[in-house]
């Protein structure tokens, strides 16, 4: 199998995106620490896929808060503890808050960063801790947005700590290259998951979302999750510090009407 002998760490693998991946990479033989917070359902459901697609001990579920630096730890220690190692971090954990700019408050702005930007940076730092003390490559991937790069009026915390993700990928691709580790973005667009729950049930939103999308209907998990593994197998070693889209071709739409 494409994965087999790896072990991946894949954050807020309990529903959505995350689940996809993590099914994906331990379907492909990875060993997977399927990291959730409020989902222990969910991410007890990767496991059972996991195990029956790929046999017993396919993974572990871990319950981290990607904001508290102590889970974030334990997160990377418990893939050393239990499978030796790790191979594969997967930054996934995400969420969105939708408000004007002007009414945006502190509390909102430092929740979006601390999940979708302070999380990934500490978590990728210390999966390259372990890796320099063992002196083992590695890959990193980041679950971005195509709001890495394109505007999303009301949502300027989420475009910040996505535009961020971004830079810290260009960075990290440079500095951790001599170490053998990589890390490249994927950038979904509107894909069907709990984070758009509100957007899928609003009809005339949703058309509208849809004529923006030239290929004409919204991403499946499945869509995401077979660009993740490509990027962490080792068909993918010589990429690193890319951004790739999986948006049907939205980021690219222009119409004069
Ligand atoms: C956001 C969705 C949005 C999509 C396309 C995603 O990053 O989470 O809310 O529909 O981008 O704009």
């Amino acid at each position: 199998m494409r994965l087999g002998g790896k072990v991946a760490i894949v954050t807020g693998a309990g529903s959505g995106i995350g689940q996809g991946i993590a099914k994906q990479l331990g379907c492909e033989g990875a060993k997977v620490i399927i990291d959730y917070i409020g989902s222990e359902a969910g991410a007890e459901e990767t496991l059972k896929t996991i195990q029956n697609c790929a046999g017993e001990g396919g993974g572990e579920v871990v319950r981290g808060d990607v904001t508290n630096m102590n889970d974030v730890r334990c997160l990377v220690d418990e893939a050393w503890k239990r499978f030796g190692s790790a191979d594969i971090l997967v930054n996934n954990a995400g969420m969105e808050i939708r408000s004007d700019f002007w009414d945006t408050t502190e509390e909102e702005y430092d929740k979006v960063m601390a999940v979708n930007l302070r999380g990934p940076f500490f978590l990728a730092q210390a999966f390259v801790r372990r890796l320099r003390e063992t002196k083992k490559p590695g890959r990193i991937i980041n679950i971005s947005s195509v709001h890495e790069d394109m505007a999303f009026p009301g949502f300027t915390t989420y475009c910040c700590s996505k535009g961020g993700m971004r830079m810290m990928m260009r960075n990290l691709a440079v500095e951790l290259g001599p170490l053998g580790i990589t890390i490249n973005n994927v950038a979904p667009g509107a894909i069907s998951t709990p984070i758009n729950k509100k957007l899928l049930a609003d009809k005339p939103k949703l058309d509208a979302l849809l004529r923006n999308i030239p290929l004409g209907r919204l991403g499946t998990v499945e869509d995401v999750a077979a660009i993740v593994a490509f990027l962490a197998s080792d068909d993918a070693s010589y990429v690193t510090g890319a951004t790739f889209l999986v948006d049907g071709g939205l980021m690219r739409n222009y119409h004069e009407q």
